[in-house]
């Protein structure tokens, strides 16, 4: 793949601007987190700890909606949530590289799941055997299914994902033995998220993939990516999977500023993709749970309605403000770019949608989480 010097000089440039923003982010070593992480614990473990697990594990790949920390232990990247205002109601105030003001839906899940108040992200944390034991995060905020988007920005690809669960399963049969860690992963929940940062950064932002590839053939590269990794989770062991869709890329407050207009509409054509990604991607999953040989149930969540009625009729929902983050203008923060020492943040958390120009809050995640649990979790036969 050939990158222009033009364009990265751009993107050297738009990087250089955000690091002398963002001199010395603080960052979140694996001690503060685990204390932080045992203390919530502590705090929140009555509720979900008399209850009977409904899943062995909680096991997550994918990009910033379910990366809980991994992408602080990346030097090379600047896509981190490890400063404030993330983690703004997080307990402590820590911004453990969670990109919300707090939980994010791994947590809400493992939540709901009976299984622990937090899903911690595998690097760079002391886990407890216990807490390896019911699941972990391998995911890495702003990668995709286009091996092109990891690369891009120096993240994680959804392949070394995989290579983590490789070492955690070697973890797991350290501690419990490999007939146990079979039936750990056998009963464990699956939860992927990724692609969004496909369509939003690398085919609308830049110039490498738009000019060879019309939204259809993209769409097609992205569901070769999807399925290589579903069979590859699949071949893992993997056996109750919920894979999310695209949300409406096109109404997050940032892509309205780049697409929208002087209004700032929801921008169609990234609607549009997002539509087509979820159309062919059902289709792949159909065809892959209808293969005999392909032994993994795979359910689709639709996210698409749920956040394109938050983002459009949040008002519907007790929100006041939908087309605006909550770092700054609002308009385009996010990661290095929100940075609560050099922008205003909202005090008013719970009435926006979206706490960075990207994000949803830990509000918002929450009607999603309940939208998947009512509609699609019953799908899964925990
Ligand atoms: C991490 O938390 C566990 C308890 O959950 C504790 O035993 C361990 O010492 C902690 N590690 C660090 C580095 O704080
Ligand atoms: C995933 O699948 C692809 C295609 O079959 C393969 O090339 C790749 O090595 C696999 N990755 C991992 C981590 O197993």
């Amino acid at each position: 793949m050939m990158i222009t010097s033009r364009w990265r000089m751009l993107v050297v440039m738009v990087v250089a601007a955000a690091m002398a923003m963002a001199a010395a982010p603080a960052m979140v070593c694996g001690r503060d987190l685990n204390q932080t992480v045992t203390a919530q614990a502590m705090q929140q473990g009555q509720g979900s700890s008399n209850k009977k697990p409904l899943v062995t594990a909680l096991i997550v790949f994918g990009d910033s909606i379910v990366d809980p920390g991994n992408n602080n232990n990346l030097p090379s990247t600047r896509m981190k949530a490890n400063h404030a205002p993330y983690g703004k109601d997080f307990a402590g105030h820590v911004a453990t590289g969670r990109f919300s003001n707090a939980l994010l839906p791994p947590d809400l899940i493992a939540q709901r799941l009976n299984l622990k108040p937090l899903l911690g992200p595998w690097l760079n944390v002391e886990h407890t055997p216990e807490d390896l034991l019911t699941g972990v995060s391998f995911a890495s905020g702003a990668t995709g299914f286009d091996p092109l988007t990891p690369q891009l920005v120096n993240v994680f690809t959804m392949d070394q994902e995989l290579e983590f669960f490789d070492e955690y399963r070697r973890r797991l049969v350290g501690i419990v033995g490999e007939a146990e860690t079979r039936r750990i992963i056998a009963g464990a929940f699956f939860f992927v998220v990724s692609g969004t940062d496909d369509l939003a950064n690398t085919y609308f932002m830049t110039p490498y993939r738009a000019g060879d590839y019309d939204i259809p053939a993209y769409v097609d590269l992205l569901l070769v990516g999807a399925e290589a990794f579903l069979r590859n989770a699949s071949a893992r062991g993997a056996r109750k999977m919920g894979f999310t869709g695209m949300p409406p890329i096109g109404c997050v407050p940032s892509q309205r500023t780049i697409g929208g207009g002087p209004r700032r509409r929801c921008e169609a054509r990234r609607n549009y993709a997002a539509l087509m990604y979820n159309k062919a991607l059902q289709q792949l999953i159909g065809r892959l749970n209808a293969d005999p040989t392909f032994h993994t149930l795979v359910v689709y969540f639709d996210i698409y309605d749920i956040i394109e009625e938050l983002a459009v009729h949040g008002d519907r929902w007790g929100f006041t403000e939908l087309t605006h983050g909550c770092c700054g203008s609002g308009l385009i923060e996010v990661t290095m770019l929100c940075d609560a020492r050099y922008m205003g943040v909202c005090d008013d958390v719970d009435k926006h949608v979206f706490f960075d120009s990207y994000h949803p809050t830990q509000r918002a995640y929450e009607i999603i989480v309940d939208y998947i649990f009512k509609n699609y979790v019953p799908l899964m036969h925990l």
